[in-house]
């Protein structure tokens, strides 16, 4: 098997790169050695010396159930899962905590009540999207990470030097991915639960093009307007759409998430736009995710 020879006091940083940008070979764990440690990898890692290990895969155990979400080391299971069940997935690689839902998503945080059932007593973890860290507490801060490859998707839109206004930012994972990757000159987020704020002050620290305000959207209210407008709540998003109006430049864009079903799309998005802002263009309807069988996370990408 091939492996990268890592100094053990890189050992961590290493492990979060590789995983980041998919270069671990799932299925094996790494060997330590007295001063080396011994990752696997699928192709070579430039300033790392390639070896041939043996390395026996680990064998994943059948699971009786397929859907969970991994959030860094911590698993989050539905309901009906059993304990039984939950101590296999600890033996698996990077599963430290496995949470039991308790419901649904609720309140105006967005959060979700989750009970222990196996491992370690935290609820706090650090999440790892596009080699970025976002550290949080899975239960007070609503994070999905499902969202990675929209949140990319939108970044690539913007253009250098746009000012970008992320209204419900959470624990700031649309911010990190702008300010990493796009050429945006200033990001304004703005987020009530005040956890989720702590959190994303630390996440956004290294980032001084990103301001963060812990406020309800409601009273928000800045005297410059904005490029792009970034509106990550889907169960309430049109109640805030003329926040986001007065804040848009002219010929602005809007991404406006909501839910709707498989039949209703595009036409039911695009409606509730309409109830607020009388003309808009749309400039594309993207389903970024399924949360129901046949229902999608959409957004509207409009311009005013
Ligand atoms: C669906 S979550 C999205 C969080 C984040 N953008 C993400 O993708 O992980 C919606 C967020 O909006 C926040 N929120 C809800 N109502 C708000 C309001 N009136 N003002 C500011 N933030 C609000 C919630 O606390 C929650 O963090």
């Amino acid at each position: 098997m091939k492996c990268i020879k890592v100094p053990k006091k890189e050992a961590q940083k290493v492990k979060e790169m590789l995983m980041a940008k998919k270069l671990f070979a799932l299925g094996y764990a790494p060997v330590a050695g007295r001063t080396y440690i011994y990752f696997p990898v699928n192709k070579e890692v430039k300033g790392y010396t390639l070896v041939e290990k043996e390395i026996i895969p680990v064998k994943k155990e059948e699971l009786d159930f397929s859907s969970y979400d991994q959030i860094g080391d911590i698993v989050i299971v539905g309901e009906d899962v059993e304990l039984v069940e939950a101590k296999k997935l600890l033996k698996r690689p990077n599963v430290k905590v496995v949470l039991r839902k308790k419901g649904i998503h609720h309140g105006e945080f967005r959060t979700q009540d989750l009970e222990f059932l196996a491992g370690e007593k935290r609820k706090e973890t650090i999440y790892i999207e596009h080699g970025l860290r976002m550290k949080l507490d899975v239960e007070q801060c609503y994070f999905t990470p499902r969202l990675g490859t929209e949140r990319m998707r939108i970044a690539e839109l913007v253009q250098p030097g746009e000012k970008v206004l992320v209204l419900f930012s959470g624990v700031a994972p649309y911010p990190l991915v702008l300010a990493k990757y796009s050429q945006a000159s200033l990001i304004f987020a703005v987020e009530k639960n005040p956890v989720a704020h702590q959190y994303a002050l630390e996440n956004c620290k290294k980032y001084m093009s990103v301001v963060l305000y812990n406020m309800d959207v409601k009273e928000f209210s800045y005297p410059e307007k904005f490029d792009r407008i970034i509106m990550p709540h889907p169960s309430a998003a049109q109640e805030f759409l003329p926040v986001a109006l007065k804040h848009l430049k002219k010929n602005g864009v809007i991404h406006f998430y909501t839910f709707a079903a498989d039949t209703e799309i595009p036409e039911k998005p695009v409606g509730l736009i309409r109830t607020k802002v009388p003309t808009f263009r749309v400039l594309s309807v993207i389903k970024c995710g399924q949360y129901a069988p046949k229902k999608y996370r959409v957004c509207v990408d409009f311009t005013v």
